[in-house]
């Protein structure tokens, strides 16, 4: 009896050592971000993948008017980093047609597979799907005419590692886009890890290497923030 009880507590602060093993390790991935002092929120999982395919995205996001701020033009090769289940990656290859090509990374193996069910359900022939790694969207140097990221720049937990590839990948003159929720505004329902203020991407991105060249406030929500590689 007493040995099933030993078993029992043992088991149980067994138990509790893991769930705070497993706190600590996903805590691990959390820290600011050195210059502004900026939180870096927590990747999206998978499970998040049906809200980005909300139809109210539409209203909200409107991702035709985004990318025609962008000007993303036929013929140009692309990067769609943090692409998740490929919500702007089809926008964009259709924008490049078939003589431009997209690149769609991410870190979870997850949403590249829901992104490739919608390449074959749409028939797309343009796009190659990559699997980075927190710290490096593995793309080619000198590859890319454009590199966007979309509500992911607030989520990278090495964004300075991450910058410096996505310049090296970048054609000389290439531009780099980031959409962010507005952090200015505290009325746009997301939480405000989950946003960032023109100054704190211009402060970050910046220090990079990178020219602030256009910051256009327009849509209902989001900033689209285009910077330069000079
Ligand atoms: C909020 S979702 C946005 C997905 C997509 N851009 C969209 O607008 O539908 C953020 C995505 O960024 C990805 N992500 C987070 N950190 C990343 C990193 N370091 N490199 C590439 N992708 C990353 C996540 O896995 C997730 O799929």
């Amino acid at each position: 009896m007493v040995k099933r009880w030993r078993t029992l507590v043992l088991g149980a602060a067994g138990c509790v050592l893991a769930v705070a093993a497993v706190m600590v390790a996903s805590q691990a991935g959390a820290g600011r971000h050195p210059l502004s002092g900026r939180e870096y929120a927590r990747p999206m999982g998978v499970a998040g993948a049906p809200w980005l395919e909300r139809a109210e995205r539409e209203v909200e996001e409107q991702p035709a008017r985004a990318l025609a701020i962008m000007k993303v033009m036929p013929g140009a090769t692309v990067a769609d980093i943090g692409a998740g289940s490929g919500y702007f990656t089809e926008r964009l290859s259709q924008l490049v047609g078939p003589t431009g090509k997209v690149f769609a990374t991410d870190i979870q193996q997850g949403m590249l597979d829901l992104l490739q069910q919608r390449l074959v359900r749409q028939g797309i022939g343009n796009v190659t799907l990559i699997l980075g790694a927190p710290a490096d969207p593995r793309l080619a140097a000198a590859s890319i005419d454009l590199a966007l990221m979309v509500d992911v720049y607030h989520e990278l937990s090495a964004p300075q590692t991450v910058l410096a590839h996505i310049r090296a990948a970048l054609k000389p003159g290439g531009r780099l886009v980031l959409l962010e929720y507005k952090g200015e505004d505290p009325s746009i329902p997301i939480m405000p890890l989950h946003k960032m203020t023109v100054a704190q991407a211009k402060l970050e991105v910046e220090s990079e290497g990178f020219v602030l060249t256009t910051a256009e406030s327009s849509l209902p929500r989001q900033h689209v923030l285009i910077f330069t590689k000079p």
